[in-house]
Formats: structure tokens, C-alpha cells, sequence
């Protein structure tokens, strides 16, 4: 299991365990953490589920793709350690990993 910190534009914090092989898309969802609608279930065809990860784990979530990027465009706020939380896979490398939810997401 991955520990994930979700963390709600209000600064709510969330703290879950995420089997390897979920995204972090479906383990918001799974533990009914607000902030990720995933409108598309996972398709990256929505946008729903932006996230910001945090600096520390930006290396090891790694790049988005250039569906991802395309499909970025149409987030609000989009920042540079901007993701679409359905594109990241989690693994037992993720273990700590903390992302924020936008505003626009509250
Ligand atoms: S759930 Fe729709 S893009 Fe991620």
C-alpha cells in the first residue's frame, strides 16, 4: 500500500492508504476525498481530476504525456507541477506522496 496525503484547497488534509496499480484518480474517489470529480473516470479526457504534486514527489510521478498536456489546457490554474491525478500510477515508490486539489476543484 501507498500512504497519499490529499490535501483540499482549505487546507483540509486526507490521508489514505492506495493499493499499487490504482491511480491516484481512483484512490481519491475510492476514499470519497472531495476535490476530484474525475468526470470521465479516468480517461483524461475531463480534466476533473488536476492536481498539484507536490515539489518534493514531481520527480518521481514524472512527466505528464502529451495527451495529459493537451488535455491540461483546459484546467483552471494550471501550474507547472500541474497533473491529471488519473495519469499517475500509483506504486509502493509513491509512499508519502502529497498532492493539492485547485481551487476551482473545492
Ligand atoms: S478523470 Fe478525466 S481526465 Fe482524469
Amino acid at each position: 500500500m501507498a500512504k497519499i496525503t490529499y490535501i483540499e484547497f482549505s487546507g483540509t488534509e486526507h490521508v489514505v492508504d492506495v493499493k499499487p496499480g490504482l491511480s491516484v484518480m481512483e484512490g481519491a474517489v475510492k476514499n470519497n476525498i472531495p476535490g476530484i470529480d474525475a468526470d470521465c473516470g479516468g480517461a483524461c479526457a475531463c480534466a476533473t481530476c488536476h492536481v498539484y504534486v507536490d515539489e518534493a514527489w514531481r520527480e518521481k510521478t514524472g512527466e505528464p504525456s502529451p495527451m495529459e498536456e493537451d488535455m491540461l489546457d483546459f484546467g483552471y490554474d494550471v501550474r507547472s507541477n500541474s497533473r491529471l491525478s488519473c495519469q499517475i500510477k500509483v506504486s509502493d515508490e509513491l509512499d508519502g506522496l502529497i498532492v493539492r486539489t485547485p481551487e476551482k476543484q473545492a
